[in-house]
């Protein structure tokens, strides 16, 4: 993480200028600093410079944060260049007909290719906006300002657009990647305290797949920002880490194939748990398990030094998620919607697990492990503790 220069219209009062901190990552730049929202209009129109801007946010975030970004931007651009598109709040919204409303509104409003569409919101508006930025006439620029903390440290590096349909979430998409990542953790202020724990489960994994001294600083850190006290220079630095992790595997992932599986740590067990639960645990909630559960399985492999464990189960309780599986969640469910029932009779189940905080295992180029569902199942059931 390069700290870099002041957004553009520092005033020379008392204060001092907010910095911004800045990770790279393929070809553009995350730009974190608390406050930075309000540079939104000359950074976009100096990334991304067009004849028009879609804001596409849900209206629950809109209600919020939309008219200080619009006015920022507006300030820019002309207010005439400015367009605006608002989904319903929500994962079930994150559908093709949500991206048909958005491309048909941008159809209708006349929007030609220089057009710069600018996603304000969570993981969901972040996912679908840049999907129509993909799409629409055959793919445009984008920006995003994620508004969740999960989309700061997750959603938003990687370039993974998309949709969820019936079958399943995520099967319609595309990689594009945006101009810039506008991170703002004063935004952060109004998001439920639920949805700020939530966001911690990927910020305490990236610790734990590469830095334990991040894991201390998310922490330290954790009550805080549970609570909604984001405006710190601490908030800033532990927020551009998380980034800087995520973009350095994905970076790394281009030349080791197979390097991005570590980012799936606490997933293959929290995917499980998460599709088992019918979704009443949030993303991070089920990757807590996930992850307590994971750790446990790499201890009663071999693969993780003892002790590794216990580490994982005290970060995720100091975070507040949850440790264990709900107690009316039937393990034979969670193994099944490992799609594990049946194929992984055989070869077993893969996972990207840990050798000790910090580091995940590594065997000949392969990031993950294979587990028997057996052993998988003993950890599940709590025969492994
Ligand atoms: N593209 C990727 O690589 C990637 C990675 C991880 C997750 N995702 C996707 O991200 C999505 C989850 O993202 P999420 O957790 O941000 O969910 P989300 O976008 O649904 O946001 C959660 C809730 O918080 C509200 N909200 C957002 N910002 C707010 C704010 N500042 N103040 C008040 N309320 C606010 C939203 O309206 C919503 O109700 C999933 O669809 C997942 O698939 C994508
Ligand atoms: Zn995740």
């Amino acid at each position: 993480v390069t700290p870099t220069g002041a957004p553009s219209d520092t005033s020379a009062a008392g204060d001092a200028p907010p910095r911004w901190r800045e990770i790279a990552l393929l070809g553009y730049t995350v730009r974190v600093a608390r406050g930075i929202a309000a540079d939104a209009g000359s950074i976009i129109a100096s990334v991304a410079p067009a004849h028009r801007y879609a804001i596409v946010s849900d209206e629950t975030v809109a209600s919020l944060h939309l008219e200080p970004i619009r006015r920022a931007l507006g300030a820019t651009t002309g207010d005439e260049a400015i367009i605006t598109a608002t989904i319903p709040a929500g994962e079930h919204h994150k559908t093709r007909e949500q991206w048909a409303a958005v491309t048909d509104l941008l159809l209708a409003r006349g929007c030609g290719r220089d057009t710069t569409i600018v996603a304000l919101g969570g993981g969901v508006v972040g996912d679908l906006a840049g999907f129509v930025a993909a799409t629409y006439l055959r793919g445009v620029p984008w920006v995003q300002i994620p508004t969740t903390l999960l989309a700061m440290v997750d959603a938003s590096v990687g370039g993974k657009t998309g949709v969820d349909t019936a079958a399943g979430k995520n099967l319609v998409g595309a990689f594009h990647q945006p101009a810039c990542v506008i991170a703002d953790p004063a935004l952060l202020r109004t998001l439920p305290e639920r949805q700020r724990r939530n966001g911690l489960a990927e910020v305490v994994k990236h610790g734990i797949i590469a830095d334990r001294a991040h894991l201390e600083a998310a922490l330290h850190l954790a009550q805080a920002i549970v609570a909604g006290d984001v405006q710190s220079d601490d908030v800033d630095s532990l927020i551009a880490s998380s980034i800087a992790i995520k973009a350095d595997v994905v970076r790394r992932d281009e030349r080791e194939s197979g390097m991005r599986k570590v980012l799936n740590f606490g997933h293959t067990i929290g995917h499980a748990v998460e599709t088992a639960s019918a979704y009443s645990l949030l993303h991070g909630e089920a990757v807590a398990i996930g992850m307590v559960h994971e750790a446990r399985l790499a201890e009663s492999l071999g693969v993780a030094d003892a002790g590794t464990a216990a580490a994982v189960e005290g970060a995720v309780a100091r975070v507040g998620l949850p440790t264990a599986l709900p107690l009316d969640l039937d393990v034979e469910a969670v193994i099944a919607a490992m799609g594990a029932d049946k194929k992984a009779r055989r070869s077993g189940i893969e996972l990207a697990l840990p050798v000790r905080v910090g580091e995940m295992a590594e065997r000949a180029g392969e990031w993950s492990v294979p587990a028997a569902v057996g052993d998988v199942r003993a950890v599940l059931t709590g025969g492994a503790r």
